[in-house]
C-alpha cells in the first residue's frame, strides 16, 4: 500500500526508512516464505499520520540527532541553533548547584537501585514527598516516574466501572490514561474543551451514584493558558465528582500569589491551583519535574487515604523500575534552588518571556497566549507552509518545536517556541529579529490578544 504523499524522502539511516514491505522477505528456519500480515498493517497505521511521518523522514527540526550543547545552543551537525524546544523552564538542567549535587549521591546509592517502590524506597523518596507536599499545600504526595505512568494507573484506580468527563482537548496521555479505564468497564464522556457549562449539563444527566471523575489540563501545553479551574473545582464539588488536573506545564513557573511577588507568575512555582487560590478538596493534582525541574520524576498531590491505596493499586508503584538515582538527586538539590533562587529564575523568565510577547503584539503577529507563560505559539495561515517556515527557523539559528497535523487540528498547525531562565537577551533580540523576517516571508495570523485572561498577566 502507498502513503498518502508516497514514500518519504530518506534522509539518513537508509533501512530503518524504508517502508516495511519494501524489505526483501526473510526465508523461514523451513525454508518456505514467512507470513509478513503486519506488513501492510504497519503501513496502513503509518499512512494515518503521513503528514508527520514524512516531516520525521526529512525536516532538520525533527527527530533530529543534537551534536552538541552549549547553554541553550544546540549544534546539529555544522549548524549552531537556540533551543526553544525545551521545556526546562527554569534552567535547572544547567545549573551548576544542581549538577554538583549528583555525584555524592551516585557515590552512596549507586546509580539505580532495582526495587520497585513498594518493595524498597532509598530515604530519597519520603525526603522528596515531604518537601513536596509542603511546597504545594496538598495532604500528602505520591511520586512514580513520569506523568504517563499516572496517568494509565491511577485514572483506572479513581474512576473503577464510574465515568470520566474528559476535557476535549486533553493531553494525550491523559486520554490515554482514559482508554486504559475504559479497559476496565469506566464509561468515558467528553464535554467541550474548557466549556464548564458543557461539563456541568453532562454530569446532571449521569448517575450519581457512581464515581465520577473530570480529567482535564492545568496550563495547556499548546497555548500557556489555564481554564477556569476555580469553576471547574466548583461543579465537581457540587455534583460529589472528583477533578483530575495535570499541570505537567505549570508546576515550578506558576505558584501561589503574594504581596511581595517579582513577577506575575506568583512566588514558589507551586502550580496553578495554588496560583489561582483553588483548594485541593474536590482536586487531585497531577505534575512532573521532568519540565521545569529537569529531572525524570512525577508526582500526585492526594490524600493520605487515597496514598496508601494506590500503594497496592497502581502498577507503576507496584511492578515499575524507579527513576535513576540522578533524577532523584536533582529532584531534592532543585527543591533547594527552588527555595532560595527560584523566584528569581521566574523573575528573569517573565521578563524575557513579555519581550518576546510583546514584541509578537508589535509585529501585528497572532500567538494565542494569552496568560503571559512562556509558551508561545504562533499559528499559521496555511497549514501546508509548516515545513518551509520550520526551515526557514532552522536556517536562521532557531530550533522550535512543529505544530504539524497530526499533533494539532489543521487550522492551529505553527510552530512553539518555549522561553527557558536559561536563555539570554541576546537569543531574545536575534528570535524577535528572525520573527519579523519570517513574518515578511510567510502567513502568519494578524493581530494579537491582550494579556489578561488566566490571572498570570
Ligand atoms: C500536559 C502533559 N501531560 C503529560 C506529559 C507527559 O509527561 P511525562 O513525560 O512525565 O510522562 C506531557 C509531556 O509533554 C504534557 O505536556
Amino acid at each position: 500500500m502507498e502513503l498518502e504523499h508516497g514514500p518519504p524522502q530518506r534522509r539518513s539511516n537508509d533501512g530503518l526508512h524504508r517502508r516495511l514491505s519494501d524489505l526483501p522477505a526473510e526465508p523461514s528456519p523451513n525454508g518456505k516464505p514467512r507470513r509478513r500480515d503486519y506488513d501492510g498493517w504497519l503501513d496502513r497505521w503509518v499512512a494515518t499520520v503521513s503528514d508527520l511521518t514524512r516531516l520525521k523522514n526529512t525536516h532538520p527540526m525533527m527527530d533530529a540527532v543534537i551534536d552538541e550543547q552549549a547553554g541553550r545552543k544546540i549544534r546539529i551537525g555544522d549548524h549552531w541553533l537556540t533551543d526553544w524546544a525545551s521545556c526546562n523552564y527554569l534552567g535547572f538542567d544547567l545549573d551548576q548547584e544542581i549538577i554538583d549535587s549528583v555525584p555524592e549521591y551516585l557515590a552512596q546509592w549507586g546509580t539505580h537501585p532495582s526495587w520497585s517502590r513498594l518493595l524498597g524506597n532509598p530515604r530519597m523518596y519520603p525526603e522528596i514527598e515531604q518537601q513536596l507536599t509542603e511546597l504545594v499545600g496538598s495532604e500528602d504526595s505520591l511520586v512514580l516516574p513520569t506523568i504517563t505512568h499516572i496517568h494509565m494507573s491511577v485514572i483506572p484506580v479513581l474512576v473503577g466501572d464510574g465515568t470520566i468527563f474528559l476535557d476535549g482537548r486533553a493531553h494525550k496521555t491523559i486520554y490515554d490514561g482514559a482508554m486504559v479505564a475504559a479497559g476496565h468497564g469506566a464509561n468515558v464522556v467528553r464535554f467541550r474543551h474548557n466549556d464548564h457549562e458543557h461539563l456541568d449539563e453532562l454530569l446532571r444527566a449521569s448517575d450519581p451514584g457512581s464515581p465520577r471523575l473530570i480529567a482535564m489540563d492545568g496550563v495547556n501545553s499548546m497555548t500557556g493558558n489555564a481554564p477556569d479551574l476555580e469553576e471547574f473545582s466548583r461543579i465537581a464539588g457540587d455534583h460529589g465528582a472528583l477533578l483530575y488536573v495535570d499541570d505537567a506545564h505549570g508546576f515550578g513557573v506558576v505558584g501561589e500569589r503574594s504581596t511581595d511577588e517579582l513577577c506575575g507568575y506568583g512566588t514558589r512555582g507551586n502550580g496553578i491551583m495554588r496560583h489561582l487560590g483553588v483548594s485541593y478538596d474536590n482536586t487531585v493534582l497531577v505534575a512532573g519535574f521532568s519540565k521545569s525541574y529537569s529531572s525524570l520524576l512525577a508526582f500526585v498531590a492526594l490524600p493520605t487515604r487515597l496514598k496508601d491505596a494506590l500503594k497496592v493499586l497502581a502498577p507503576p508503584y507496584l511492578y515499575s523500575g524507579p527513576s535513576p538515582v540522578a533524577s532523584l538527586a536533582t529532584t531534592l538539590a532543585g527543591l533547594e534552588v527552588n527555595r532560595t533562587r527560584g523566584d528569581q529564575y521566574r523573575a528573569n523568565l517573565w521578563r524575557m518571556t513579555h519581550r518576546l510577547l510583546d514584541a509578537l503584539h508589535e509585529m501585528g503577529i497572532r500567538t494565542p497566549n494569552t496568560s503571559g507563560f512562556p509558551i508561545v505559539e504562533v499559528p499559521l495561515l496555511d497549514h501546508e507552509e509548516i515545513d518551509e517556515v520550520g526551515r526557514y527557523l532552522f536556517e536562521h539559528g532557531q530550533y522550535a518545536t512543529m505544530a504539524a497535523y497530526p499533533l494539532v487540528p489543521k487550522h492551529e498547525v505553527g510552530f512553539r517556541i518555549q522561553v527557558t531562565a536559561a536563555n539570554t537577551d541576546e537569543e531574545i533580540d536575534d528570535l524577535i529579529a528572525v520573527l519579523g523576517s519570517l513574518h515578511d516571508h510567510f502567513l502568519l495570523e494578524q493581530g494579537a490578544d491582550a494579556l489578561a485572561s488566566t490571572g498570570l498577566a
